[in-house]
């Protein structure tokens, strides 16, 4: 971590917590954060689906916990069913979104370029976009993590210049790490951190460079989240399963300082 990026340690909670799990769930978050010894300096984001984003609202109401979506549509309104537009969103006062996460790219077609759309809309909302990138098991074999990034990052960044990215945080999530218990090796995730960090200071600029957060997602637990946040380009995590216990984010949370 870097001093002048403050740390985000965001639980993507998938599909996972109902309304009920997720309002007791919140003011136990509510409530272990504020029985910390020393004041928690990271930006703590918790990531419940739909139906439960106003639940969540509430239940962090006057706690410095923010409330992400998990993706959103790339227009404002009009006929696609099932989907939920930024302004929608922002409007139920949710401050950040997931977009690009691989499980939507994997299994809900997701692409580079409707993850472009959906980032220009969050964007133009004013949500905090969560821009989730990162390659396949065999793409990492092959030798082609660097290409896979490169890729993302151009598509999905697309007609977006520094300015407007001024609040973008990026996700670096390598597939084969997701859910799988196998977690990158602060080696592996520091050099991917690094080269993204390089994509954006050659493509937008160092002062855009300088100032995103980059997030590393994939297995990351209480046993292993000290080493992937002690590397100089990783400011916080984007956590899946050990999010949906105060007993395992708490302490990442804290980790984060
Ligand atoms: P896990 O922490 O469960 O591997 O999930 C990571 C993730 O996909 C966060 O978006």
């Amino acid at each position: 971590m870097h001093p002048a990026r403050k740390p985000v340690m965001a639980g993507n909670w998938k599909m996972h917590k109902g309304i009920h799990e997720t309002g007791g769930f919140v003011r136990e978050l509510v409530h272990g954060l504020k029985a910390h010894q020393s004041p928690v300096t990271a930006e703590v984001v918790i990531a419940p689906v739909f139906t439960a984003l106003a639940v969540a609202l509430q239940a962090v109401w006057g706690s410095p916990i923010k409330v992400a979506a998990q993706n959103c549509h790339w227009e404002e309104a009009g006929a696609f069913t099932g989907e939920i537009s930024a302004a929608m969103l922002k409007e139920v006062g949710v401050g950040h979104v997931i977009l690009g996460h691989s499980e939507r790219r994997q299994y809900f077609g997701e692409t580079d370029a409707t993850v472009n759309g959906r980032l220009k809309a969050a964007l133009a909302a004013h949500l905090v976009p969560i821009f989730c990138i990162g390659e396949l098991i065999d793409q990492r074999r092959a030798g082609e993590t660097e290409r896979v990034l490169e890729r993302q990052l151009t598509d999905g960044l697309a007609g977006l210049d520094a300015a407007a990215l001024a609040t973008l945080i990026v996700a670096y999530e390598p597939v084969w790490a997701i859910g799988t218990g196998e977690v990158a090796t602060p080696e592996q995730a520091q050099a991917a951190h690094a080269f993204i960090r390089g994509w954006l200071e050659k493509n937008r600029g160092a002062a855009l460079a300088g100032t995103t957060r980059l997030l590393y997602g994939g297995s990351a637990k209480p046993d292993n989240v000290a080493e992937i946040l002690a590397c100089p380009d990783v400011d916080g995590c984007l956590i899946g399963g050990a999010s949906l216990k105060a007993e395992n984010f708490l302490p990442m949370v804290e980790a984060a300082g």
